[in-house]
């Protein structure tokens, strides 16, 4: 006997937060070129992808890859219909993306106090501090501020990382106006039941609408993960084209993370439960064998390998 998804209560439509050219290349050590940048974000707005993050505004020393993104936003001027996101740490941060005339800015927290002060220098607290005047002038300007939590799975300097550091801090990034908070396993160990179990955790409280997933691949876990979710009504999925990335601060020991789940991966299961995300696999997997075979950066998408043979 099959199992009947439609009668699982998965969502008709889930929207894709392509985060491979920010995410997926901020850990590549080989500068990929503005040029590259800017024809990979294009074509997979021309395969459907409506919400990308394109780059950041963080420390150049920090992220060298990520120091061109005022000129990568400059090309992509008419790309209106698009979402083109970027991250920003603090205040500094955000007066360069509104000088860049980003659509959205992101800020970025840990639930653990390791990784917070590997990635940006700070405690939980602090950052918590820094994003108050993101916030405030980024609604006085109208933009859309979206939220991330790290580490929610584990932490790669804590170890375990508790259900309520995970809620405190989403809760306190909803509090301060993001209108969703991503939900990061940000070194990529969580397990089907772990994921339900926190959702259900923080369902108690926030609501489904506001939450999203963001699933790196390091232990090949992340697709199941993501339908783990789905089946708790979550709609909102980060994703990476080519499986490309992770962050440089996040790995075990303090190495650089595997990458993100790949965007065409969750694509094909997304199609196989028809699940509508508006994207077309075929010009996704264009998109994505014609940059990595560009920039020679490593294909990790299963469904892109799969269509090469
Ligand atoms: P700091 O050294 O503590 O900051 O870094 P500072 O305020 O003391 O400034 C030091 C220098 O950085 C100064 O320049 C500042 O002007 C400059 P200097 O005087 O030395 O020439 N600076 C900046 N430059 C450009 N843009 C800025 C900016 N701010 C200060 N916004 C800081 C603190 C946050 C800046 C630093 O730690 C940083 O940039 N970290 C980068 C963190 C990062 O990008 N990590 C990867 C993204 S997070 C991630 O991948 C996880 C996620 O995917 C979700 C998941 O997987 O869980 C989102
Ligand atoms: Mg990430």
């Amino acid at each position: 006997m099959s199992l009947d998804f439609s009668k699982c209560s998965l969502p008709a439509k889930v929207r894709l937060v392509e985060v491979g050219p920010r995410d997926g290349l901020q850990n590549e050590s080989s500068f990929i070129s503005t040029d590259q940048k800017v024809r990979l974000i294009r074509d997979l707005a021309d395969a459907g992808l409506q919400h990308i993050e394109a780059g950041s505004f963080v420390s150049p020393k920090w992220v060298p890859q990520m120091a061109d993104s005022a000129d990568v936003f400059a090309q992509l001027k008419d790309l209106s219909n698009v979402r083109l996101a970027a991250l920003t740490p603090n205040f500094k941060g955000l007066q360069a993306a509104l000088q860049a005339g980003v659509s959205e800015v992101a800020v970025f927290a840990s639930a653990s106090e390791g990784f917070s002060q590997k990635n940006i220098n700070c405690s939980v607290a602090e950052s918590i501090e820094r994003f108050k005047p993101v916030l405030v002038e980024a609604k006085s300007k109208g933009l859309p501020v979206r939220g991330y939590v790290s580490c929610v799975m584990g932490c790669p300097y804590d170890g375990d990382v508790p259900f309520e550091n995970v809620k405190q801090v989403t809760e306190c990034l909803l509090d301060l106006g993001c209108y969703e908070v991503s939900l990061g396993d940000t070194i990529g160990v969580g397990t089907p039941q772990k994921v339900q179990d926190l959702l259900s955790f923080l369902l108690q409280d926030l609501p489904v609408e506001q939450l999203a997933v963001h699933f790196h691949d390091t232990y090949g876990q992340a697709l199941t993960n993501i339908f783990a979710s789905l089946q708790m009504g979550i709609s909102v999925v980060d994703t990476s084209v080519a499986g490309l990335g992770g962050c440089p601060y996040a790995g075990e020991g303090g190495k650089a993370a595997s990458g993100n789940v790949a965007t065409e991966d969750v694509l094909y299961m997304l199609n196989g439960l028809n699940i509508d995300s508006g994207v077309d696999l075929d010009a996704l997997v264009s998109a994505s064998r014609l940059f990595c075979d560009k920039s020679q950066l490593v294909q990790r998408s299963k469904v892109s390998l799969a269509r090469q043979r």
